[in-house]
């Protein structure tokens, strides 16, 4: 015999199936914004799985923005968030996103790099860094190994680190979204060269993570593991799970 309720969960399943597909067919952001809670969703979910569970964080996010593309995703599951951008009227805005918002307006590398004072220590650093070229003489999150390291809380066991980090450079200049002029793209592929160790224009997980590793033992940390959280095709969040070396 039929079950009504079986039926009835089916089809309000549909209806609801349809009623967000539509919506992102005709407001594409929407989508976009249903993406990045997702993408936070699977950093929390892999710090979980390898081990490295984050209940109510310390962050601190030093390229925040106004924080409304992604840095807002995790501020339910946070206990402070720290937002930091060289752009005043992004972190104008960003001061704007909530009582566990810290704000500071800055170059963070130097930030990083000179130990300013403003700064804390936090179970995890999202370095979601600007992604093609050389952007104000910087490139990716280069400049700021090894010294984002220094930031980390180093009486809890372990700490994470998040950050861009491109798979596929080529694949991602041919995306429209992130072309980049010839001669910045040409010096980031230079300076990934000597960051990575490689003239590999495709930097697998396990090649950067020794990178990182590299740079966490200047600090006295390591790598004791990794995951990629996916973002696009060729760019992703690669997760460090960092211990005392
Ligand atoms: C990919 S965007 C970040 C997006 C942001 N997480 C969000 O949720 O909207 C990178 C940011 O880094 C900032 N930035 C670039 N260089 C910087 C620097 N030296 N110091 C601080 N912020 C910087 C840019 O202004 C930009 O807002």
């Amino acid at each position: 015999m039929a079950s009504f309720s079986t039926d009835l969960h089916y089809w309000t399943r549909r209806a609801a199936i349809g009623g967000i597909s539509g919506l992102t067919r005709a407001l594409p952001p929407v989508g976009n914004y249903l993406r990045v809670r997702f993408h936070i969703d699977i950093v929390f979910w892999l710090c979980a799985a390898h081990g490295y569970p984050l209940r109510n964080p310390d962050i601190l996010d030093p390229f925040s923005g106004a924080g409304i593309n992604m840095s807002h995703g995790y501020l339910e599951r946070v206990n402070s968030a720290h937002l930091c951008d060289i752009n005043e009227d992004y972190i104008r805005l960003a001061g704007k996103l909530g009582p566990k918002v810290r704000t500071t307006h800055g170059d963070s590398f130097a930030m990083m790099n000179q130990g300013d004072p403003r700064l804390g220590r936090y179970d995890l650093i999202i370095l979601d860094n600007n992604l093609g070229g050389v952007y104000a003489g910087f490139c990716e999150h280069f400049d700021a190994m090894p010294a984002v390291f220094r930031y980390l809380k180093d009486d809890a066991g372990y700490a994470v680190l998040a950050l861009n980090f491109i798979t596929d450079p080529d694949l991602m200049d041919s995306d429209p979204r992130f072309r980049t002029p010839p001669e910045s793209f040409a010096e980031q592929m230079r300076r990934r060269a000597v960051f990575y160790g490689t003239d590999e224009r495709r930097i697998t997980p396990r090649i950067g993570a020794a990178a990182y590793d590299r740079e966490a033992r200047k600090e006295g940390w390591t790598v004791a593991d990794y995951a990629l959280a996916p973002r696009a095709e060729f760019f992703h969040f690669l997760l460090l799970f960092l211990r005392r070396a």
